[in-house]
């Protein structure tokens, strides 16, 4: 039996944009998904079929990893789905590292490509951000260019990204969860529609990936207060991209009055928003009593982790 562990993330700039091949700049978060794999007589997940579409990424990741017999595997995730935390991203990475890990040593770098080819193809539309910050952990920078701190390339069509280690000071940020989960696909798909017909998404997937490399800068030389200006800022860029949500808005409204900035943060369209904030309690009890379900996150120094 092998066993693999990925951990979700979450977005402090740039998503969306970084589709388009902008920067952005993700954090894996203290939240975890775990796959067991063992051979077996039939293909079973969690005791169900491979077939059930809940099970898309896995059976993708089993398609394209996975010339062996049967397999039974078991999924446990502490990551809600659907919520813009990379619940998708953590069950593809780990899944294919409990697969690799049962042909013999797993390479994270390895894991991240195949992993982005399966979300891309699930997804219609993708970046490598979520599946490159679960395979490698800490926080992770994504641009054109390779620079200080590069782990890899991955490119696709005429797009290119350049993955980075990027070194952030410990941070504290509360996420608000909405409950409402909505795949990332489409919304994606629908900020590629309005970006092709309106200049001004256009403008503002070019500014948040300015945003995000001042969002860098001031986190690195603890400028809370500029990188929660930005964070706001992307936040209204996010609307404009037509993947906010009403509740959203409530909920980044409820945290300001404690928090250096609020966003959104992920595909959007419900799902989560974090801020950035010196009074945690404050930020999650105004998340609360604007009606969403708020906790704590931390960086999660830990990518993928497997063993047979
Ligand atoms: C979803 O977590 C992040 C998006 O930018 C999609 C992607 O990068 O594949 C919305």
């Amino acid at each position: 039996m092998s066993r693999a562990s990925a951990p979700g993330k979450l977005i402090l700039f740039g998503e969306h944009a970084v589709v388009f091949g902008e920067p952005a700049l993700a954090t894996a978060i203290d939240l975890r998904t775990e796959v067991f794999a063992r051979l077996h007589d039939e293909w079973l997940v969690d005791g169900a079929s491979l077939k059930d579409t809940k099970y898309a990424y896995v059976r993708r990741a089993v398609d394209s990893s996975w010339k062996g017999p049967p397999l039974w595997l078991e999924i446990r995730s502490m990551i809600p789905l659907g919520c813009g935390l990379g619940s998708s991203a953590a069950v593809t990475v780990a899944t294919l590292g409990a697969l690799a890990a049962l042909q013999g040593p797993v390479d994270p770098e390895a894991v991240a490509r195949a992993a982005f080819e399966v979300e891309h193809a699930v997804q219609g539309r993708a970046s490598p951000i979520d599946t490159s910050t679960s395979a490698h952990g800490a926080a992770v920078l994504v641009r054109r260019a390779a620079g200080d701190g590069f782990l890899w390339t991955i490119e696709k069509g005429d797009r290119r990204w350049s993955l980075h280690h990027a070194s952030l000071p410990g941070v504290r940020l509360v996420v608000g969860n909405t409950g409402i989960a909505a795949a990332t696909g489409p919304l994606v798909a629908g900020v590629k529609a309005r970006v092709d017909r309106d200049p001004r998404a256009a403008a503002a997937v070019a500014e948040i990936g300015e945003i995000t490399l001042d969002g860098l800068r001031a986190l690195q030389r603890r400028d809370l207060v500029r990188a929660g200006e930005l964070m706001d800022r992307d936040h209204e860029l996010l609307n404009v991209l037509g993947v906010g949500h009403p509740l959203l808005d409530k909920f980044v409204e409820a945290a300001r009055p404690h928090a250096f900035g609020a966003k959104l943060t992920g595909a959007g369209g419900g799902g989560s928003m974090f801020a950035l904030t010196d009074e945690p309690e404050e930020v999650r009890a105004a998340i609360e009593a604007a009606g969403g379900s708020a906790f704590l996150v931390e960086t999660e120094p830990r990518g993928l982790e497997a063993s047979p």
